[in-house]
């Protein structure tokens, strides 16, 4: 399964690319609101940082403004990916977008019967959003389930992008399921290496080492 960072902060995508744990990057609207920066110019840098496909949204509702912005969006760097809303003009942009060779990101996907709508217009990823369908008393994990199901019926390439991810528990039933990708705050990210048995192992480890009175760096 690929990780995505869901984040526009800098120090964040350096540290977990460094590690060698990011395939690629989503932003949305508010994820750059808090980060402070000019969309544009955050963007660049973060596709300058990470090979794999940095995801920035489109704002517009229509159509015909979303290709504008989705031109000056996708002349930023090759590997950014424009993400447009689960709508029909936003379905209509991902067909247009995706014959042209341009990787979408169809976003905000509640429902199997959208995702299903996503791989017929051709869409690149779909984004189901888990987090906030658990929030509203659905389970997410099983939309995931159903749209796995539905895709590999069909042999449908979308690949499914685990979105909303809020904990580490998503992330492993997203794996088990089989989703592609998931894209998860830093925090989240992070959270997954730890364990309080490694923890204790480490300090039972150092204890010991102390008192053999050695060092390694002479
Ligand atoms: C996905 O691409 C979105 O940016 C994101 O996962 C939304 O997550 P949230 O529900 O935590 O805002």
């Amino acid at each position: 399964m690929k990780f995505f960072a869901d984040t526009a902060e800098i120090a964040d995508i350096r540290e977990l690319n460094d590690a060698g744990l990011l395939d690629g990057v989503t932003t949305n609207p508010s994820l750059i609101h808090k980060s402070g920066r000019d969309f544009m110019e955050v963007t660049k840098e973060i596709c300058g940082i990470v090979d794999g496909p940095v995801s920035a949204e489109v704002v517009a509702l229509d159509h015909e403004t979303m290709m504008r912005e989705a031109e000056v969006l996708r002349k930023i760097a090759d590997n950014v990916c424009i993400k447009v809303p689960l709508t029909i003009d936003g379905l209509k942009t991902c067909r247009a977008l995706t014959r042209d060779g341009t990787m979408v990101n169809v976003t905000l996907c509640f429902s199997a019967n959208q995702a299903l709508l996503a791989a017929k217009a051709g869409a690149t990823f779909i984004s189901p959003f888990v987090g906030r369908h658990d929030d509203n008393g659905f389970d997410g994990m099983d939309l995931i389930r159903d749209i796995r199901l539905i895709y590999d019926n069909y042999g449908f390439g979308t690949e499914i992008l685990v979105a909303s991810v809020r904990h580490v528990i998503h992330v492993l039933e997203a794996a088990r399921i089989g989703a592609d990708v998931m894209t998860a705050p830093p925090a989240v990210i992070r959270n997954l290496a730890k364990h309080v048995l490694t923890d204790k192992g480490i300090e039972g480890f150092l204890a010991d080492w102390a008192k053999t009175g050695q060092t390694i760096l002479r």
